[in-house]
């Protein structure tokens, strides 16, 4: 596998590929990441992947300084995936100048996770949009796990018009439920015994909505919260929403998404879940 840490040194390595699939990630990697690398392979000949912890999409008080990073593993993970690239840019080649230019994603990126992490899609839309500017991917890959990013990110890509085919991947689980995450190294051991419960509730609460009919999810999702909040979770959001939109349901919504983000001690953990 090949390392570029400068962006001259990658554009002329992407000068001599075809066809490049692109998995972005801000390392500390992981089977969930794993699996988009490799799900990659199958899209395009060359396979291109970056490590880069984008300090654009952290708000004060969150865990930028203190994010895991792990290169030389990574990059050995990354190796033994297959990939044929790894991107890992310095903070000063990335962002030479302070970032003026930014996209701003639409009022989706306010609701639920941005609520809670003003300014967060903002980051991330200027990253990835810089990023694709670097790699020029054919194909994209993200993970669901990531819901309202992946949302953002095909909304971003098609409004302007970016020649890239976004793939969206289904989260990567622990045996116990819990969604991979490097935020996971976090967890004292009792808190990773708890964690599963997240899911748990989700699923829960998907067979009560089920169940129950969709015009109750209102007062379902407050009981699932509740679940949580006994057991010492805080719970930031915990809402059953539209796929399509991210807001509340209406009545004759078909398809449904239960998104959440609950802090377990310092740490915060999110998932999501589909229904139909
Ligand atoms: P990061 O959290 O490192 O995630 C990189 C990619 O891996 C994202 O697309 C994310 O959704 C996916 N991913 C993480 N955990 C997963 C799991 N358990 N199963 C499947 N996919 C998983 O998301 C980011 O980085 C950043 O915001 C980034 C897009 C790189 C921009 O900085």
């Amino acid at each position: 596998m090949r390392a570029f840490h400068r962006l001259d040194a990658l554009r002329q390595y992407r000068q001599g590929a075809t066809r490049v699939a692109f998995v972005p990630t801000m390392g500390n990697l992981h089977e969930g990441h794993l699996a988009l690398m490799r799900a990659a392979r199958e899209h395009a000949d060359t396979v291109i992947a970056s490590v880069f912890v984008n300090r654009l999409q952290f708000g004060p008080g969150e865990d930028f300084e203190r994010y895991p990073r792990t290169l030389r593993a990574d990059s050995e993970k990354l190796a033994a995936a297959g990939v044929d690239a790894l991107f890992a840019p310095e903070e000063n080649d990335l962002y030479p100048e302070p970032q003026s230019c930014f996209v701003e994603p639409p009022d989706l990126q306010h609701l639920l996770e941005g609520e809670f992490r003003p300014g967060h899609f903002r980051g991330v839309a200027t990253v990835v949009l810089k990023l694709f500017n670097c790699v020029q991917p054919q194909v994209a890959l993200f993970g669901k796990k990531d819901y309202q990013q992946l949302m953002l990110i095909r909304l971003m890509t098609r409004q302007l018009a970016l020649p890239i085919e976004i793939v969206g991947m289904e989260t990567v689980r622990a045996p116990d439920g819990l969604a991979l995450s490097s935020r996971n190294a976090y967890l004292s051991p009792a808190e990773r015994a708890e964690a599963p419960r997240l899911y748990r509730t989700l699923r829960a609460l998907k067979e009560a909505v089920l169940r129950e009919g969709i015009q109750h999810s209102a007062t379902l999702q407050q009981e699932a919260r509740q679940t949580l909040d006994a057991q010492g979770w805080k719970t930031d959001y915990l809402a059953v929403r539209q796929q399509s939109d991210l807001r509340a349901p209406a009545s004759a919504t078909r398809k449904l998404v239960i998104v959440a983000a609950a802090r377990l001690g310092a740490t915060r953990l999110i998932d999501n879940l589909e229904i139909g």
